[in-house]
């Protein structure tokens, strides 16, 4: 569990003040997986940073399971950290050892004992899939590779809290996918809690239950990212669930776009569109998407000279769907 209260950085270079976080305020439950996304410069890294309080904030507070790190001293600050595992775009392992070995080094800075340490790096190993690679050294390894022996490290000094900082940004999308599965599989075998910073939205969508959008140092959007999906309003929704459209819509008088999700299907909704209506409702452009095994999707609909507009407005709106008119 993490709670962060009213979080604040501000730098200072000279004697200009740069204020990096103006008070964000998070709170993640046991075992959910929580994207925060943004454009760059947003404060994404600041905010990495101050949660392990590696930089102090300003002001606020973080609290990973009950326990205040912007209260302690650096002596126990070292301690409580082993509770946050890091995982980072650039994986940083120790070239000059093994993958075993590098999985094994936070247990040695732990002092764990020799027999302990052999057993704890092959379960992780294991864990991560690379059970026969051990002995390999990271240029021996694909990125993937070698992202995967990142999270076995992290999860070496059996952490409460996961914090993924762009883990997937150099991996080409098949990997990627893997490796947010194997996020998810470690979530769901470890319980653990999970921070992932990203600026993609479909890392959001594939891999996490929660979401935060930060712009500017603030948190201007939270929430299940199944709700998120389902506000055609928010920006949000807009990244996650993009219309690209073509400029073939201009011959349509009316243009629509529909948010749905789960039980009302688009395409059956404009079948009921013609009948109901006698109009043409032509796709301008959809994206379908599944999130944790439900549909959610967003159509733009064209619509030809003479619809009956407000007709059909409460018509989707009576069916549970968004509407939002664009022209
Ligand atoms: N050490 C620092 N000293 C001064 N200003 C800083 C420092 N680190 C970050 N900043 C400023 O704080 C703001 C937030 O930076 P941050 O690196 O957290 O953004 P980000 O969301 O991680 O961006 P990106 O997606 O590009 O990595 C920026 O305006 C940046 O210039
Ligand atoms: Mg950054």
């Amino acid at each position: 569990m993490i709670t962060v209260q009213d979080l604040r950085k501000v730098y200072r270079l000279g004697s200009r003040e740069i204020p990096a976080l103006r008070g964000v305020s998070l709170h993640i439950p046991r075992g959910e997986i929580h994207g925060v996304v943004g454009p760059s410069g947003a404060g994404k890294s600041t905010l990495v940073r101050c949660l392990t309080v590696v930089e102090r904030p300003t002001s606020g507070s973080v609290t990973v399971d009950g326990k205040e790190l912007t209260a302690l001293g650096e002596r126990e600050l070292r301690t409580a950290r082993r509770s946050i595992g890091m995982v980072f775009q650039n994986v940083n392992l120790l070239d000059n050892r093994t993958a075993a070995q590098n999985v094994a080094h936070p247990l040695e800075l732990a002092r764990v004992p020799r027999e302990r340490r052999k057993e704890r790096v092959a379960e992780l190993l294991e864990l991560v899939g690379l059970g026969d690679r051990g002995a390999a050294y990271p240029s021996q390894l694909s990125g993937g590779q070698r992202q995967r022996i990142g999270i076995a490290r992290a999860l070496a000094a059996e952490p409460s809290v996961l914090l993924c900082d762009e883990p997937t940004s150099a991996l080409d999308a098949r990997t990627t996918h893997s490796i947010l599965q194997l996020i998810r599989d470690v979530r769901d075998r470890l319980g653990v809690t999970v921070i992932l910073i990203t600026h993609e939205p479909a890392v959001v969508k594939e891999a996490c239950d929660s979401v935060s959008r930060l712009h500017d140092g603030r948190i201007v959007q939270q929430g299940p990212v199944a709700e998120a999906l389902t506000a055609p309003e928010s920006e949000l929704a807009h990244d996650l669930l993009p219309l690209v459209t073509a400029a073939s819509d201009a011959h349509a008088e009316d243009v629509v776009d529909i948010t749905f999700s789960g039980d009302a299907k688009g395409t059956e909704l404009l079948s009921q569109l013609a009948r109901r209506f006698d109009v043409d409702a032509r796709i301008v452009a959809a994206t379908v998407e599944t999130h944790r095994g439900r549909q959610y999707g967003r159509m733009r609909l064209g619509f030809g000279p003479g619809a009956p507009m407000p007709q059909i407005l409460e018509f989707l709106a009576g069916n549970g769907v968004a509407a939002e008119v664009v022209r």
